[in-house]
C-alpha cells in the first residue's frame, strides 16, 4: 500500500529561512573577514557590570530566578521607565523579563495574536520579525520605508519616510498589532514625534496594538530624541515595549530583555514566558540592576563613543564608492551599492566576504521581497576603531565604481 509520507516538519518553518546576519557571521569567519555584519560589539563589556555579574555567581545567585524576573531588576527597569519616558510602571504587574528581547517579542506576539491577525511591520525590518510573526500564527504586513533621494555627496542625512495613505491602508479589521523599531535597524531612523502620533491616532481609530522594539533608545545622534510610543496620550493601556541589556550595556551573550505592558497583557506574556523558557540568567538579571543604576554619564559616554563610530566608518565606506544612509539611531549604516555593479546585494555580500575580507549584511534579507533590497547593504559600526581601519585597509582592494566619463563635446 502506498500513502504519501508524512513530513516530520512544521508547516510554519516553510515560511522563513535561516538568519542571513547569523549566516553572514559564520561566514565571517570562514574566510577570516572582518566582521561589519552581525550588531555585536567587539570591544568589552564596563568593567562595573562584568564585576556585579562575578559577585551575583559569588553570592550563589544561581538558581531560576522568579519566572518573570528578578525583583532588583525590575525594580531598575521601572525605575529607568520613569526617568527617561516619564511612564509609570508597576514592577509587580507590568514588567516580563526574558531570555533577550529576542524572547520579549516572541513570547509578546505569541501571548497577543490569533490566526487570521495581521502585524504591521514598517520593512526594512529587523530580520526576526517576519519569522516571529509567522511563528506566532499571524501574518505580517509590511509597509515601506522609503530611503532618501540621492545626492551629488553620496551621503544623505534626510530621513527614511514612509507614504501615510499606504500606512492608513494597512490598518483593517485584522489588524492585531503593529510593530515599530525606533531607533530602527537597519535604516538608522528616528521616528518623530508627527509620526509616532500619526501611528497612535491609528491604532486608536482601528483598536490595534503597538509593540515597540526600543532597544537602541540609548544609541541616538545629532541632538535626536528617542520618544517612546508608550509616554504617547492615549497609549498607556495599548503599548508592549520591547527592550533589554545587549545594546546599551555591550552585553549581546547574555541574553537578558523584557516586554513592559499593562497587567492584562503582561499576565499573557508571563505565561508564555514560563513555558517557553521558564526565566532569563539568574545572576546576569542582578548585575542587569546593577547596569540599569550607572549614572547619567555613562548614557552621555555611550552615545558620544558611537557618534565617533559612525562618523569614523561613513568616510571610509564614501571612499569606496558606497553611497550611504546616514543614520540618527542604532549602529548601522545602510548602503547603496548601485555603482558597483554585482547583480545583486547576496553577489556583492558574497563577493565582499571572500574576495574582499569584509563582511556586511546583504540588504535583501531586511526585505519581503528580495528586489527590494538587491542594490543595498548594512554595516555595522558597533566595532573597535581597530577593526575599522583593518576593514578600511581591506576595502581599498574593492574595485572602484567606474566613473561616468563626461561625454567629449565635438568643436
Ligand atoms: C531591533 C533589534 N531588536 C532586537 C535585537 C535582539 O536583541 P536581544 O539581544 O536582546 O535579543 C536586535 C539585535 O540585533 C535588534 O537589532
Amino acid at each position: 500500500m502506498t500513502s504519501s509520507p508524512k513530513s516530520f516538519l512544521s508547516e510554519k518553518v516553510a515560511h522563513f529561512s535561516e538568519s542571513v546576519i547569523r549566516e553572514m557571521s559564520r561566514e565571517a569567519v570562514k574566510y577570516q573577514a572582518v566582521n561589519l555584519a552581525q550588531g555585536f560589539p567587539d570591544f568589552p563589556a564596563p568593567e562595573e557590570i562584568k564585576r556585579a555579574a562575578q559577585e551575583a555567581v559569588g553570592k550563589d545567585i544561581n538558581q531560576y530566578a522568579i519566572t518573570w524576573g528578578s525583583r532588583h531588576l525590575r525594580a531598575a527597569i521601572a525605575r529607568q521607565m520613569q526617568l527617561w519616558q516619564s511612564v509609570t510602571i508597576d514592577p509587580e504587574t507590568e514588567i516580563t523579563v526574558c531570555c533577550g528581547s529576542t524572547e520579549a517579542m516572541m513570547a509578546s506576539l505569541l501571548a497577543t495574536t490569533n490566526p487570521g491577525d495581521e502585524v504591521i511591520i514598517f520593512e526594512p525590518y529587523y530580520e526576526n520579525y517576519g519569522p516571529d510573526t509567522i511563528l506566532s500564527g499571524a501574518k505580517p504586513r509590511f509597509v515601506k520605508l522609503r530611503p532618501p533621494a540621492a545626492r551629488s555627496d553620496h551621503t544623505e542625512d534626510a530621513e527614511w519616510t514612509f507614504d501615510e495613505a499606504e500606512l492608513r491602508a494597512a490598518f483593517h479589521a485584522h489588524t492585531k498589532a503593529i510593530i515599530v523599531n525606533t531607533p530602527n535597524n537597519p535604516t538608522g531612523k528616528v521616528f518623530s514625534r508627527a509620526e509616532l502620533e500619526l501611528i497612535r491616532d491609528l491604532c486608536l481609530q482601528h483598536n490595534v496594538l503597538a509593540i515597540t522594539d526600543e532597544i537602541y533608545e540609548h544609541i541616538i545622534f545629532d541632538n535626536t530624541k528617542h520618544i517612546s510610543m508608550m509616554e504617547l496620550d492615549g497609549m498607556r493601556d495599548r503599548t508592549i515595549v520591547i527592550n533589554g541589556m545587549s545594546k546599551t550595556y555591550s552585553v549581546t551573550g547574555w541574553r537578558v530583555g523584557w516586554a513592559v505592558a499593562p497587567p492584562l497583557i503582561t499576565d499573557a506574556i508571563r505565561k508564555v514566558h514560563d513555558f517557553l523558557t521558564v526565566g532569563a540568567p539568574a545572576p546576569l538579571q542582578e548585575a542587569g540592576a546593577a547596569a540599569l543604576s550607572l549614572p547619567p554619564a555613562y548614557y552621555d559616554d555611550l552615545k558620544a563613543r558611537y557618534l565617533a563610530r559612525r562618523n569614523h566608518l561613513i568616510p571610509i565606506l564614501e571612499q569606496a564608492g558606497f553611497r550611504c544612509f546616514r543614520p540618527r539611531g542604532a549602529y548601522y549604516v545602510m548602503t547603496d551599492i548601485s555603482v558597483f555593479g554585482f547583480p545583486n546585494d547576496r553577489a556583492f555580500a558574497h563577493h565582499l566576504v571572500k574576495e574582499i575580507g569584509v563582511a556586511c549584511v546583504p540588504g535583501s534579507s531586511f526585505y519581503n521581497d528580495p528586489r527590494d533590497g538587491a542594490s543595498q547593504v548594512r554595516f555595522a559600526f558597533c566595532k573597535r576603531p581597530e577593526t575599522i581601519n583593518a576593514a578600511a585597509e581591506r576595502l581599498t582592494k574593492l574595485a572602484q565604481p567606474k566613473l561616468v566619463q563626461p561625454k567629449l563635446r565635438k568643436i
